[in-house]
């Protein structure tokens, strides 16, 4: 697959960088950057190593010759970057971003709504899948935990753009689950702020457990 990634920071250069590795893949990652910005020195040597699998261009580059975006900056910059993306009709968008308002006391999105159909609305035609957000950077370098993979929920209303997240939270070894329409993501970006209050409790008044932590749906066979 050709995929660009919309803001190369904690989430977007940790899902580029594995993705671009995967064994036995062919995905080519492009880093979009702004005009001026640099890739950070770690990604900058990852490009470089990565034998063509990864580079850095310009967001609309990026955007235009991939199938894939995945957007992945701070909410208050999404606007921006999903219009600097230019059309994305047809693409497959990921959106990982969480709408967070400040002091983390909710989302910052009208009621009912959410990050994932706002980002939809920007971007007239594209594929919109909502995923890689309830869990942390350090997961999505290793989701693996001793009771099994964790698990990667994602909801959209296209169902081939669907595959193709399972197919790329699979391949980075999540156990990823279909959570439903597209209207499901404020229930995933109200986990991430769940995750948020779990892992760093300090901020939010939750449990305090640390960022190694991630959600796992528990299942079992009928009993009945
Ligand atoms: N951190 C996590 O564990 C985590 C987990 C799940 C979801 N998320 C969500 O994922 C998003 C990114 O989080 P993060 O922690 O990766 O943030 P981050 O480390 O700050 O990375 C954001 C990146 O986006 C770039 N950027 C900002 N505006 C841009 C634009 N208009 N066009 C292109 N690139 C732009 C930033 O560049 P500059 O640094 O040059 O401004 C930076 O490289 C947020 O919405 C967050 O809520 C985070």
């Amino acid at each position: 697959m050709r995929i660009a990634i919309i803001g190369a920071g904690h989430v977007g250069g940790t899902l580029g960088r594995r993705w671009a590795s995967v064994p036995g893949a062919t995905h080519t990652v492009t880093f979009g950057l702004r005009a001026g910005d640099e890739p950070d020195a770690q990604l900058g040597e990852f490009i470089e190593a990565s034998g063509g699998a990864a580079r850095a261009a310009p967001v609309a580059d990026a955007a235009r010759d991939a199938g894939v975006v995945v957007f992945a900056t701070p909410w208050k910059a999404t606007r921006e970057a999903v219009e600097s993306a230019g059309a994305l009709t047809g693409k497959v968008v990921i959106d990982c971003t969480n709408p967070f308002a400040a002091g983390l006391t909710g989302l910052d999105v009208p009621d009912g709504r959410s990050g994932a159909e706002e980002v939809a609305s920007l971007a007239p035609g594209a594929r919109v899948v909502k995923a890689f957000n309830t869990t942390g950077f350090n997961i999505m370098a290793n989701p693996v935990f001793p009771e099994g993979p964790a698990t990667m929920f994602y909801c959209g209303d296209d169902a081939s753009a669907k595959r193709v997240v399972q197919q790329l939270a699979s391949e980075l070894g999540f156990d990823p689950i279909d959570a439903g329409p597209l209207s499901r993501a404020r229930v995933l970006e109200g986990m991430a702020l769940l995750w948020v209050s779990l892992a760093m409790g300090g901020v939010s008044g939750g449990a305090e457990l640390g960022r190694e932590i991630a959600f796992r749906l528990a299942r079992r066979r009928s009993t009945a």
